[in-house]
Protein backbone atom coordinates (compact mmCIF):
# COMPACT_ATOMS: atom_id res chain seq x y z
CA UNK A 1 0.00 0.00 0.00
CA UNK A 2 1.24 3.63 -0.77
CA UNK A 3 1.37 5.80 3.38
CA UNK A 4 1.72 9.34 1.77
CA UNK A 5 2.22 12.22 4.44
CA UNK A 6 1.88 15.62 2.75
CA UNK A 7 3.53 18.56 5.56
CA UNK A 8 2.07 21.06 3.96
CA UNK A 9 3.71 24.50 5.15
CA UNK A 10 4.94 22.44 8.43
CA UNK A 11 8.32 21.30 9.63
CA UNK A 12 12.19 23.35 8.88
CA UNK A 13 14.38 21.64 7.00
CA UNK A 14 16.28 20.44 9.96
CA UNK A 15 12.60 19.48 11.33
CA UNK A 16 12.10 17.40 7.92
CA UNK A 17 15.13 15.73 8.12
CA UNK A 18 14.87 14.59 11.62
CA UNK A 19 11.23 13.41 10.62
CA UNK A 20 11.99 11.39 7.67
CA UNK A 21 15.10 9.85 9.16
CA UNK A 22 12.76 8.70 12.46
CA UNK A 23 10.65 7.40 9.33
CA UNK A 24 13.33 5.47 7.64
CA UNK A 25 14.53 3.90 11.12
CA UNK A 26 11.05 2.52 11.58
CA UNK A 27 11.17 0.93 8.40
CA UNK A 28 14.36 -0.53 8.56
CA UNK A 29 13.61 -1.96 12.19
CA UNK A 30 10.42 -3.48 11.39
CA UNK A 31 11.21 -4.53 7.78
CA UNK A 32 8.00 -2.60 6.83
CA UNK A 33 7.61 -2.93 2.69
CA UNK A 34 4.75 -0.59 2.10
CA UNK A 35 5.72 2.86 -0.01
CA UNK A 36 5.86 5.69 2.10
CA UNK A 37 5.80 8.93 0.42
CA UNK A 38 6.46 12.14 2.04
CA UNK A 39 5.93 15.74 0.88
CA UNK A 40 8.10 18.58 2.95
CA UNK A 41 7.37 22.11 1.81
CA UNK A 42 9.63 23.54 -0.38
CA UNK A 43 12.71 25.35 1.76
CA UNK A 44 12.88 22.03 3.16
CA UNK A 45 13.49 19.65 -0.06
CA UNK A 46 16.60 18.05 0.23
CA UNK A 47 18.39 15.58 -1.55
CA UNK A 48 17.52 11.72 0.24
CA UNK A 49 18.54 8.06 -0.25
CA UNK A 50 16.69 5.02 1.89
CA UNK A 51 13.26 4.19 1.45
CA UNK A 52 11.03 6.81 2.07
CA UNK A 53 10.28 8.59 -1.19
CA UNK A 54 10.52 12.08 -1.24
CA UNK A 55 8.06 14.25 -3.51
CA UNK A 56 7.62 17.96 -4.11
CA UNK A 57 4.24 19.66 -2.99
CA UNK A 58 4.22 21.86 -5.96
CA UNK A 59 6.69 23.26 -8.93
CA UNK A 60 5.74 25.24 -11.84
CA UNK A 61 5.73 23.34 -15.16
CA UNK A 62 8.56 24.73 -16.22
CA UNK A 63 12.44 23.73 -16.26
CA UNK A 64 13.40 27.35 -14.90
CA UNK A 65 12.22 30.83 -16.03
CA UNK A 66 10.59 34.21 -14.70
CA UNK A 67 7.90 32.68 -12.81
CA UNK A 68 8.10 35.05 -9.39
CA UNK A 69 7.98 32.63 -6.48
CA UNK A 70 7.78 29.13 -7.99
CA UNK A 71 10.15 26.60 -8.72
CA UNK A 72 10.88 24.55 -11.60
CA UNK A 73 12.21 21.00 -12.61
CA UNK A 74 16.16 22.54 -12.44
CA UNK A 75 15.21 22.63 -8.32
CA UNK A 76 13.68 19.75 -8.23
CA UNK A 77 16.38 17.65 -10.02
CA UNK A 78 19.17 19.07 -7.38
CA UNK A 79 17.25 17.13 -4.75
CA UNK A 80 16.72 13.95 -7.04
CA UNK A 81 12.79 14.42 -6.37
CA UNK A 82 11.00 12.60 -8.85
CA UNK A 83 7.95 12.63 -7.37
CA UNK A 84 4.71 15.44 -7.69
CA UNK A 85 1.81 16.29 -5.54
CA UNK A 86 -0.37 18.11 -7.99
CA UNK A 87 -4.04 18.99 -7.56
CA UNK A 88 -4.43 19.22 -4.00
CA UNK A 89 -7.40 20.94 -2.40
CA UNK A 90 -5.54 23.65 -1.07
CA UNK A 91 -3.84 24.63 -4.42
CA UNK A 92 -7.17 24.58 -6.09
CA UNK A 93 -9.26 26.26 -3.55
CA UNK A 94 -6.68 28.22 -1.48
CA UNK A 95 -4.17 29.15 -4.59
CA UNK A 96 -6.51 29.02 -6.84
CA UNK A 97 -4.92 26.98 -9.63
CA UNK A 98 -7.26 25.72 -12.15
CA UNK A 99 -8.02 22.42 -14.03
CA UNK A 100 -6.55 24.24 -16.92
CA UNK A 101 -3.23 25.04 -15.17
CA UNK A 102 -2.94 21.40 -13.55
CA UNK A 103 -3.42 19.80 -16.64
CA UNK A 104 -0.25 21.58 -17.82
CA UNK A 105 1.62 20.79 -14.67
CA UNK A 106 0.46 17.46 -15.24
CA UNK A 107 1.58 16.86 -18.55
CA UNK A 108 4.66 18.30 -18.38
CA UNK A 109 5.54 16.16 -15.29
CA UNK A 110 4.18 13.28 -16.91
CA UNK A 111 6.53 13.42 -19.82
CA UNK A 112 9.31 13.67 -17.18
CA UNK A 113 8.43 10.42 -16.13
CA UNK A 114 7.74 11.59 -12.67
CA UNK A 115 5.67 9.97 -9.97
CA UNK A 116 2.23 11.99 -10.10
CA UNK A 117 -0.28 11.92 -7.06
CA UNK A 118 -3.02 13.31 -8.17
CA UNK A 119 -5.99 14.65 -5.98
CA UNK A 120 -9.50 15.13 -6.57
CA UNK A 121 -12.67 15.82 -4.11
CA UNK A 122 -15.56 17.63 -3.70
CA UNK A 123 -16.49 20.48 -1.18
CA UNK A 124 -19.40 20.05 1.03
CA UNK A 125 -22.21 22.01 -1.14
CA UNK A 126 -20.75 19.54 -3.90
CA UNK A 127 -21.53 16.99 -1.53
CA UNK A 128 -24.97 18.15 -0.11
CA UNK A 129 -26.30 18.33 -3.65
CA UNK A 130 -26.23 14.40 -3.91
CA UNK A 131 -24.66 12.18 -5.84
CA UNK A 132 -25.11 12.84 -9.14
CA UNK A 133 -23.58 16.31 -8.77
CA UNK A 134 -21.01 15.13 -6.79
CA UNK A 135 -19.70 12.84 -9.16
CA UNK A 136 -19.79 15.52 -12.36
CA UNK A 137 -17.98 17.73 -10.30
CA UNK A 138 -15.00 15.12 -9.42
CA UNK A 139 -15.57 14.23 -13.05
CA UNK A 140 -14.73 17.37 -14.05
CA UNK A 141 -11.08 17.06 -12.35
CA UNK A 142 -10.60 14.03 -14.03
CA UNK A 143 -11.11 16.50 -17.40
CA UNK A 144 -7.65 16.45 -19.45
CA UNK A 145 -5.76 14.16 -17.04
CA UNK A 146 -4.01 10.66 -18.65
CA UNK A 147 -5.73 8.23 -16.14
CA UNK A 148 -3.76 5.47 -17.73
CA UNK A 149 -0.55 7.05 -16.98
CA UNK A 150 1.58 4.34 -15.62
CA UNK A 151 3.53 6.45 -12.40
CA UNK A 152 -0.38 8.07 -11.30
CA UNK A 153 -1.54 7.52 -8.06
CA UNK A 154 -4.79 9.31 -7.25
CA UNK A 155 -5.53 10.64 -3.67
CA UNK A 156 -9.72 11.19 -3.17
CA UNK A 157 -9.91 13.94 -0.63
CA UNK A 158 -13.44 15.57 0.08
CA UNK A 159 -12.45 19.13 0.39
CA UNK A 160 -15.27 19.28 3.82
CA UNK A 161 -12.86 16.59 4.97
CA UNK A 162 -8.92 18.17 4.73
CA UNK A 163 -8.01 19.37 8.49
CA UNK A 164 -11.34 19.60 9.91
CA UNK A 165 -11.75 16.16 11.73
CA UNK A 166 -14.59 15.08 9.52
CA UNK A 167 -14.50 12.28 7.61
CA UNK A 168 -17.39 10.31 5.55
CA UNK A 169 -18.64 7.30 6.98
CA UNK A 170 -16.65 4.35 5.80
CA UNK A 171 -19.36 2.95 3.71
CA UNK A 172 -19.22 6.28 1.67
CA UNK A 173 -15.50 6.13 1.04
CA UNK A 174 -15.62 2.76 -0.46
CA UNK A 175 -18.66 3.11 -2.36
CA UNK A 176 -16.79 6.51 -3.87
CA UNK A 177 -13.87 4.68 -4.18
CA UNK A 178 -15.41 1.96 -5.83
CA UNK A 179 -17.00 4.85 -8.81
CA UNK A 180 -13.44 6.52 -9.13
CA UNK A 181 -11.68 2.80 -9.78
CA UNK A 182 -13.77 2.59 -12.98
CA UNK A 183 -12.24 6.01 -14.30
CA UNK A 184 -8.97 5.07 -13.61
CA UNK A 185 -7.04 1.83 -12.16
CA UNK A 186 -4.36 3.83 -10.70
CA UNK A 187 -3.77 3.23 -6.97
CA UNK A 188 -6.35 5.58 -5.03
CA UNK A 189 -5.58 7.01 -1.79
CA UNK A 190 -8.02 8.07 0.91
CA UNK A 191 -7.12 11.69 2.24
CA UNK A 192 -8.94 13.73 4.54
CA UNK A 193 -8.41 13.68 8.43
CA UNK A 194 -7.07 10.50 8.70
CA UNK A 195 -5.44 9.56 12.08
CA UNK A 196 -3.79 7.04 13.95
CA UNK A 197 -7.48 6.12 15.16
CA UNK A 198 -9.39 5.75 11.87
CA UNK A 199 -6.70 4.68 9.52
CA UNK A 200 -6.27 1.09 10.19
CA UNK A 201 -10.07 0.30 8.97
CA UNK A 202 -9.92 3.01 6.41
CA UNK A 203 -7.24 1.23 4.86
CA UNK A 204 -8.95 -2.17 5.24
CA UNK A 205 -11.55 -0.94 2.54
CA UNK A 206 -11.91 -2.43 -0.89
CA UNK A 207 -10.46 -0.38 -3.54
CA UNK A 208 -8.59 2.03 -0.97
CA UNK A 209 -5.40 1.48 -2.08
CA UNK A 210 -3.08 3.65 0.61
CA UNK A 211 -3.70 6.90 2.59
CA UNK A 212 -2.90 10.65 1.88
CA UNK A 213 -2.25 12.01 5.96
CA UNK A 214 -2.16 15.56 6.86
CA UNK A 215 -2.03 17.00 10.05
CA UNK A 216 -1.99 13.61 12.11
CA UNK A 217 1.24 12.66 9.71
CA UNK A 218 2.93 15.42 11.80
CA UNK A 219 3.43 12.99 14.63
CA UNK A 220 6.04 10.79 13.34
CA UNK A 221 5.38 7.90 15.61
CA UNK A 222 1.30 8.01 14.97
CA UNK A 223 2.54 7.80 11.04
CA UNK A 224 4.88 4.86 11.54
CA UNK A 225 1.73 3.49 13.11
CA UNK A 226 -0.27 3.91 10.05
CA UNK A 227 2.39 2.65 7.98
CA UNK A 228 2.11 -0.69 10.43
CA UNK A 229 -1.12 -0.76 10.09
CA UNK A 230 -1.09 -1.46 6.82
CA UNK A 231 2.13 -3.97 6.70
CA UNK A 232 -0.41 -6.14 9.20
CA UNK A 233 -3.17 -5.90 6.67
CA UNK A 234 -1.14 -6.72 3.51
P1 LIG B 1 -5.53 16.26 6.83
O1 LIG B 1 -5.00 16.68 5.40
O2 LIG B 1 -5.08 14.84 7.07
O3 LIG B 1 -4.97 17.22 7.79
O4 LIG B 1 -7.04 16.31 6.75
C1 LIG B 1 -4.97 15.77 4.33
C2 LIG B 1 -4.44 16.43 3.11
O5 LIG B 1 -4.63 17.64 2.93
O6 LIG B 1 -3.79 15.79 2.26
Amino acid sequence: MIIAANLKTNFTRKQTTEYIDELESYISKNNTTQDVLVFPATSSLNPHEGKVIVGAQNAYATNNGAFTGEIGLDHLNEFGIKTILIGHSERRHVLGESQQQLVKKFNFYKELGFKIVYCVGEPLEKREAGKGEMMNYISAQYEGIDTSYENLIIAYEPVWAIGTGLTPTLEDIQTIHTDLKEKSTAPLLYGGSVKVTNAKEVLALNNVDGILVGSAALNAQHFCSMIQFAEDIQ
